[in-house]
């Protein structure tokens, strides 16, 4: 039996904090963070995204930006250090972590926006030049457990619009076997792509990842297909980025795709090697580390640019 998983609730309601969940953006966010210390460029998160940006997008035409799902605003606080330009909107669901945003972003003209995106007005969308989703597809809704995509004409919406997706896109169908299909990251997708914003860059945890050379060592899954992890409070999925590429792709966007690592590069010396070859943990920081580095590979991001 297939069931419609949904983040909602705890997003609205029970969210208070990102301390459970230490996102990659946050695990760079302090100075004196060990994992600065192991990349060729130790820096923030935003910075070293924006530059990454600034080589693939026109930036310096980029004056509208919209994130969605900004958690505590780093990204953005650096964004709008690098380029004063930048007008900001911040959408978010979660209350608590909009209030975050107005604290960290306070010195600048930021407006903001609380809500679901899976609600949010197509059309309101068609002002913006950029947008930005980091690490939060994996919190939209998934139909988990699905047996058959074509059920003919079921009663359950959720089931009728994965098979919407799936015609209208072009996606294969897993050949055997239950599956879980990312329905609230495809319907995103969609909707930034009809809505015309011309550059759009997203990140999160992929079940597709890949990790070449010494980094097959660590512990990064590729199992394909959309996986539960269990977070406090709350469940999430990794994210299929190959469905979420032909979406864009069938909207006439070209897309760039690849592991974090493009951007946040390790900086592979002796000590290093050693914490991702050695099986056992010498110290704490050492976990921390190898942790850090299996993000790199573990989440891929996707940066979209209309044709
Ligand atoms: C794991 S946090 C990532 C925060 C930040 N982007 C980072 O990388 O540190 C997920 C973010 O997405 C937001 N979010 C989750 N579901 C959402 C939805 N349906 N609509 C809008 N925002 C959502 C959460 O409130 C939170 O800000």
């Amino acid at each position: 039996m297939s069931f419609y998983h949904s983040t909602r609730d705890y997003h609205l309601r029970d969210l208070k904090t990102l301390g459970w969940e230490l996102t990659v953006c946050n695990s760079l966010q302090p100075q004196d963070s060990p994992c600065r210390a192991v990349l060729k460029r130790g820096n923030s998160y935003g910075n070293l995204l924006y530059d990454f940006l600034d080589r693939l997008l026109p930036m310096e035409s980029v004056g509208k930006v919209l994130e969605i799902g900004g958690g505590y605003g780093y990204l953005m606080r650096d964004f709008l250090n690098r380029n004063s330009r930048l007008q900001a909107c911040m959408l978010d669901i979660s209350p608590a972590l909009l209030n975050r945003q107005r604290e960290n972003l306070k010195p600048f003209p930021v407006r903001y926006r609380q809500e679901d995106f899976l609600e949010t007005d197509t059309a309101s969308l068609g002002e913006f030049d950029l947008a930005i989703l980091n690490e939060n597809l994996g919190d939209f809704p998934v139909l988990a457990n699905i047996e058959n995509k074509s059920p003919g004409c079921s009663p359950d919406a959720p089931a009728r619009e994965v098979k919407r997706i799936f015609d209208a896109y072009g996606l294969e169908e897993p050949s055997s076997g239950p599956f879980n299909f990312n329905l609230g990251a495809a319907q995103a997708v969609e909707k930034l792509c009809s809505s015309g914003i011309r550059c759009l860059f997203l990140s999160e945890h992929s079940c597709e990842a890949a990790a070449p050379g010494i980094c097959a060592r660590l512990r990064v899954r590729s199992t394909g297909m959309p996986e539960r992890i269990s977070l406090y409070g709350h469940a999430e999925y990794t994210v299929n980025f190959s469905h979420l590429q032909k979406i864009a792709a069938r909207f006439g966007y070209a897309s760039m795709r690849g592991p974090l690592a493009d951007f946040i590069e390790p900086d592979f010396t002796p000590g290093l090697i050693f914490i991702i070859t050695s099986g056992a943990t010498v110290r704490d920081e050492h976990e921390i580390i190898r942790q850090f580095v299996e993000d790199l590979y573990q989440y891929e991001y996707l940066v979209l640019q209309a044709g």
